[in-house]
Order: C-alpha cells, then sequence, then structure tokens
C-alpha cells in the first residue's frame, strides 16, 4: 500500500499535482513508481514536498520518470560533484569580478537578475527531453520564484483567429540564450548580456537551426501550445514581415493568456515537469542577491524537432549578431 499523499496543485489549476511522503523508505518501490508515473503522465507537473534536499535524492527522483541524458550543450555548467549525467548547474551571480552586475532586465521599472522569460527547455535540440527535475540549493528571499503554464490549456485559452493561423507551422530556435538578442514577445529591457551567456555564443554558431510545432497533439487527443519567443528566430518558410507579425502576436497572446502557478521555493522542495506540454519562466530577483538551482534532464523525445537541412551540431558555422556587451 503507497504511503505518498497526493492532492491537486490548486484550485484554480486543472493540471498539476502536490506529492508528500516520498523518501528512501517507498521511493525504489515499484507500486510507487507506476503511480507517480502515470499522474506525472496525466497532470504535466508535480510539487513534491518535503524532500531531503540532497543531489542524490534529486537523481533518484528524477530516475522514476526516466534514464538521465547528458545535456546537450558544451557550454552549459554541469554540477560539481558530477553524481549522475547532465546534472547541470544554474547559479546566478550577477555581479562580476570587476563589482558590476551584468544581465539584468527591467520590468516596470525594477532591475532584476535571474530572469527568464516563458520557454521550454531544448527547444534548440532536435530532441525535447521528456522532463526536467529542479530543486533550489540557494534561493533568493524574495522574488525568484520559478512559474509553469500548462500547454494544453493555454491552447483553449488561445485567441482562436491567433491559433488557426499559427497551426501547422514550425518555430525556428536557435542556441542563442542572450536575451539582448530576443526578438519577439519582450516583456523587459536588457543591459547586457551575462558571461554564460555570451560563452555561449560561440557554440551556439555551431548548432544548426532548430524546428518545433508551434501546436502539436498528444497521444491522448489534447493539442498543446507550445512556442515562445526567447531564442526563437521566426517561422519556418515565413522569415518574412508577414511571419514575423504573426509570431510576435503569438508570443504576445503566451505573455497574456499563460495562467501560470508561480512555486515560492523551499529547500526540500522538487518539482518535475512535461517539457513537451508545459512551458515555464523565472520572474527574476534583486541582484543582490544569489540564486542557484540545479536541473537534471530525462530522456526522451516527442520526435517532431529536427534541425534544418538535417545537419548535425558541428556540421554548420554561422555568423551570429554580436550583441551588446556586458556593461
Ligand atoms: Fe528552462
Amino acid at each position: 500500500m503507497s504511503d505518498i499523499r497526493i492532492r491537486d496543485l490548486g484550485e484554480d489549476y486543472s493540471w498539476g499535482s502536490r506529492v508528500e511522503g516520498l523518501g528512501w523508505h517507498n521511493i525504489h518501490d515499484r507500486g510507487v513508481r507506476a503511480e507517480l508515473a502515470k499522474l506525472f503522465e496525466d497532470r504535466g507537473f508535480l510539487v513534491f514536498e518535503g524532500m531531503e534536499p540532497s543531489a542524490k535524492m534529486q537523481v533518484a527522483l528524477s530516475e522514476v520518470f526516466g534514464p538521465l541524458k547528458e545535456h546537450p550543450t558544451a557550454a552549459t555548467k554541469r554540477a560539481d560533484d558530477n553524481i549522475a549525467p547532465g546534472v547541470i548547474d544554474i547559479h546566478t551571480q550577477p555581479r562580476g569580478d570587476d563589482g558590476h552586475y551584468h544581465g539584468l532586465v527591467e520590468i516596470d521599472g525594477v532591475k532584476l537578475a535571474s530572469f527568464s522569460p516563458w520557454h521550454f527547455d531544448h527547444s534548440y535540440n532536435d530532441e525535447l527531453n521528456r522532463a526536467g527535475v529542479l530543486r533550489a540549493v540557494i534561493q533568493a528571499p524574495e522574488r525568484g520564484r520559478t512559474g509553469f503554464a500548462d500547454g494544453v490549456e493555454l491552447y483553449k485559452a488561445f485567441d482562436p483567429e491567433l491559433r488557426r493561423r499559427i497551426e501547422g507551422l514550425n518555430v525556428i530556435y536557435t542556441l542563442d540564450v542572450r536575451l539582448t538578442q530576443m526578438r519577439f514577445g519582450r516583456t523587459f529591457k536588457t543591459f547586457g548580456d551575462l558571461a554564460w551567456q555570451m560563452g555561449n555564443v560561440e557554440e551556439a554558431k555551431t548548432f544548426p537551426r532548430a524546428m518545433h510545432p508551434a501546436v502539436w497533439t498528444r497521444a491522448t487527443g489534447e493539442k498543446v501550445l507550445h512556442a515562445g519567443g526567447w531564442m526563437a528566430v521566426g517561422i519556418e518558410g515565413h522569415e518574412d514581415p508577414e511571419g514575423e507579425a504573426l509570431f510576435e502576436a503569438v508570443c504576445q497572446e503566451v505573455n497574456a493568456k499563460t495562467h501560470a502557478y508561480w512555486h515560492v521555493w523551499k529547500p526540500t522542495d522538487m518539482l518535475i515537469w512535461d517539457n513537451w506540454r508545459m512551458l515555464h519562466a523565472v520572474e527574476g530577483c534583486d541582484p543582490k542577491y544569489e540564486r542557484r538551482m540545479q536541473r537534471t534532464t530525462i530522456k526522451g523525445d516527442y520526435g517532431l524537432g529536427y534541425f534544418e537541412d538535417g545537419k548535425r551540431p558541428g556540421e554548420v558555422y554561422r555568423e551570429l549578431a554580436p550583441g551588446n556587451l556586458p556593461a
């Protein structure tokens, strides 16, 4: 008999669940694992509460949902303890060695570090990882929440005319993660890029452009609106003013219609989201605060993404816009 306790994420959400009672005593139990895998498939997003706050537990939790995979980029920093493939370290220290802040954005007159727009992970890759498991190692004492929104719900809420126009089209993404270069769906001003984002630029030149459908259909029949402006450069076959206007309207509709759950982090929380279905974002925090997250990457693919011209990373070299230097 399972001793985990499951409840809905909240009254306002048609997706997501909270799970308590998972630990070393039951995480390898086959019945518990099967129950969690089914719950994840149905609900798309799970919050595990009261977890042992360790990388070892994070890896064990991740493996309930599938094997881990190596991160597709070389420039992304790995967790120091190298406990399993692809455990990445997202550590924001916006104050550089020069004493200045880098990579900040400004929203409504407030300067923020650690901000991420709505996106799904690995959009720049042909294979789209099944899921990510995230925990906060160091959290900012205020703001710094991670937001999640369900693409199934977003599809239903989307403007029907816009939805009709974008269905069947692919969005083109690149590995250029610089927010200064983001063209669609912007809600913020930028002030240069972070050092790691600049460090990614050379590798980004060697990545072919990747295509992913803006809308796709799950095996269960539900349609998923799955697009965002970060790292996107346009619509496949419509890299023209009309296509750009359409994609800008789509990204602004994503900003307007995402019904977000914003997670306030505790050290004992771990979250998993379906990367084929959910969008996520980070609201940012005061630059004076350090913020450190660790994420695992769970293998899988929905089979709908591909690299342009069938090329592989390393087979192309493209010039990218120089962008703003950190200032
Ligand atoms: Fe992400």
